[in-house]
């Protein structure tokens, strides 16, 4: 069973259609890539899908159960997550102690337990610095562990809001054009450490990305949109060499800049 479809997703904006019919899944621990040029529709369809925008049309079902009448949190309790947009970082905490306390919103023992130092808490502790200590390696953050976020570069930052979302243990993770904005290096260290995330966590990543080099090698299945409707499904290479994907990226009308 997917982990993430959506059926016949629709919504238009003062008449411009923005997502026309767009049906997409997502296996358990895959990980799926979208591509489109500018204004395709893409971060709505992440909006739609993470309860933001509402559509005029379609299904949006997590794990087997529809939840597009829920609350954008309520789909985060359900197992989908949504980077850079939620999480909150503390800026006078460290790296260390952002993590450490993004994974405390998630334990099972609750702050009585933890003022009481009853044992139920200290098995959560040690769980949770066992996490951290994981995640400090997984996401590239060891470097920086007692760095302040006002110290991180604007990469790195993102890299923590990253490593915090985790925290929420997500059945899927969907990542708007986390390579944007963040130096060469980092890109080139984000695409293995997706890959890390998924094969440690078993989460499933969609990803937006307009970074193609990011995109094709770091994607199993590859998603085209263009004016709000799918052109092309397939592995990388299928859609990198698609006629319609490629028609899409030189015959642009509606855009400005070609990724
Ligand atoms: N809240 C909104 N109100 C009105 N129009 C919107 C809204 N959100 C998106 N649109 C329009 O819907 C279309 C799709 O926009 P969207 O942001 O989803 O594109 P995108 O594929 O993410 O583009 P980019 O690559 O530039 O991020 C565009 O024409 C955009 O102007
Ligand atoms: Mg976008």
């Amino acid at each position: 069973m997917s982990i993430l479809e959506t059926k016949d997703l629709s919504i238009t904006f003062g008449g411009i259609s923005a997502l026309d019919e767009v049906s997409i899944n997502v296996e358990p621990g895959e990980i799926v890539g979208i591509l489109g040029p500018n204004g395709a529709g893409k971060t709505t369809l992440f909006n739609v899908i993470s309860g933001f925008l509402k559509s005029d049309q379609g299904k949006v079902i997590l794990d087997g159960e529809e939840i597009q009448n829920l609350f954008p949190y309520e789909r985060v309790a359900a197992g989908l997550a949504r980077t850079f947009q939620h999480v909150k970082l503390f800026r006078n905490l460290t790296v260390y102690e952002n993590l450490l306390v993004a994974q405390h919103r998630h334990l099972s023992s609750g702050s009585f337990a933890a003022m009481l130092r009853l044992p139920s808490w200290r098995k959560d502790e040690k769980l949770a610095k066992d996490l951290v200590e994981k995640m400090l390696d997984t996401i590239n953050l060891r470097p920086w562990k007692d760095a302040r976020p006002s110290e991180l570069s604007y990469g790195t930052t993102r890299f923590l809001e990253l490593a915090s979302v985790l925290s929420l243990k997500p059945k899927i993770l969907l990542l708007d054009e986390p390579a944007s904005g963040i130096q060469q290096r980092e890109v080139e260290a984000l695409g293995p450490m997706l890959k890390g995330i998924r094969d440690e966590t078993g989460c499933a990543i969609v990803l937006i990305e307009h970074d193609m080099g990011l995109l094709f090698s770091v994607s199993e299945r590859v998603y085209a949109l263009d004016f709000g409707r799918l052109i092309a499904e397939g592995t990388p290479d299928e859609v990198a060499n698609d006629d319609r994907v490629l028609e899409s990226y030189l015959g642009r009308t509606r855009r400005d800049s070609v990724a």
